[in-house]
């Protein structure tokens, strides 16, 4: 049984993420759910560093063994994936409230919740999962003291614009600006999808569209001469930068996965496809556990997850750190990401290691 506290109109159009791995495709193929993405998702095989006003290309394919990027966005997958539930006539409940989950511990797990219509329903099952998100029950069900948290908060965030306009470039450029952080990507031919480092403490009024063209243009501007593609700003929002993650991820029959156990900050590309990782690990310990009776890949579960989660928060913080001005940043730091990025263009090794990284590594 799915339980989902907002409205399927909600999560079909909330904008979220837009770059899948080549595994995330992989995985919804094996499940029937990628028709439409590979009709309308736009593969990419390379991105652009662009800094001290000059563009520099990373060869993801070439690099990877062929490997490459999907441009897709996430309501996208939502909608498939609800599509293709309700086509199973598997159960799934949308603006579910008053969830609560006990038992679990015992091996007895149950779930109190509130369905669309008011009524109250306690489910009683095997496993929970807990892909309920950051700010979801799940987590907070763990009794005191079990939870280890690591977190890092970033003294920036990332101010957010979809417009109505063609893309300005065809592969995603990733940009370091004296004033700050800029990356360019698209949702399809005819959106855009523009990101602005910014204060985590400013107010979207204080981003006017004049002023959110006028940064962009000061700082994706190259000295061969960029043409910006200025449009209707539909959609904005400012999203804090964090790395999260707890351990254990478990506990009994309570399973997290995705963003209830672990954020990365959006620079690597790399949220959702970590959220797909936990959810077909824990798919395979499920059914081992219910065709064979073998419990080692649900007692393995938080380890198998932590070892991605931890790679890809490196990742993500390494790309974070190169890329965005800090606000106690002097010339010498500034220097030193210069250094790396340089270097990254330059040497095929460094390149390589962004680029396999970035496009998703092989399971661990
Ligand atoms: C996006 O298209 O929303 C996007 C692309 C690359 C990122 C983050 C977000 O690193």
């Amino acid at each position: 049984m799915v339980l989902e506290d907002r409205s399927r109109e909600y999560v079909e159009h909330r904008v979220r993420a837009g770059v899948l791995e080549q595994g995330t495709v992989d995985l919804l193929g094996s499940i029937g759910a990628d028709a439409r993405l590979r009709a309308e998702g736009i593969v990419h095989h390379g991105i652009e560093l662009r800094f001290s006003r000059r563009a520099h290309r990373i060869a993801l394919s070439e690099l990877t063994g062929g490997r490459a990027i999907t441009i897709y966005g996430q309501q996208e997958v939502v909608k498939d994936l609800v599509a293709a539930r309700l086509q199973s006539g598997g159960p799934l409940h949308f603006e579910v409230d008053d969830v609560s989950l006990s038992g679990f511990e015992r091996d007895e797990p149950r779930i109190r919740f509130r369905d669309g219509g008011g009524a109250v329903q306690v489910i009683e099952c095997d496993f929970i999962a807990g892909c309920d998100g950051f700010h979801g029950v799940c987590r907070p069900s763990f009794p005191p003291g079990v939870l280890q948290v690591y977190e890092r908060n970033y003294p920036f965030g990332w101010l957010g614009v979809l417009a109505d306009v063609p893309p300005s470039t065809e592969e995603l450029i990733y940009c370091n600006h004296e004033r700050g952080f800029a990356l360019h990507s698209l949702r399809s031919p005819t959106l855009s999808r523009l990101y602005l480092q910014c204060d985590p403490a400013d107010e979207i009024g204080a981003w006017p569209d004049d002023r959110i063209w006028d940064e962009m243009h000061t700082r994706f501007a190259t000295e061969a001469g960029w043409t910006l593609n200025e449009g209707p700003i539909v959609e904005k929002g400012i999203t804090p930068m964090r790395g999260f993650v707890v351990e254990p991820m478990q506990l009994g029959r309570l399973y997290l996965a995705g963003d209830a156990a672990h954020i990365v900050p959006p620079t690597g590309a790399k949220g959702l496809n970590l959220a797909v990782h936990d959810v077909d690990t824990l798919a395979a310990a499920i059914a081992a556990w219910y065709e064979r009776g073998d419990q080692s890949l649900l007692d393995a579960y938080t380890d198998t997850c932590l070892r991605r989660i931890w790679r890809v928060q490196q990742f993500s913080a390494w790309m974070t750190s190169m890329l965005h001005r800090h606000p106690r940043a002097d010339g010498f730091d500034a220097r030193l990401q210069l250094a790396q990025l340089e270097h990254v263009c330059r040497s095929r090794a460094a390149a390589t290691t962004l680029a396999e990284n970035y496009v998703g590594l092989e399971r661990v």
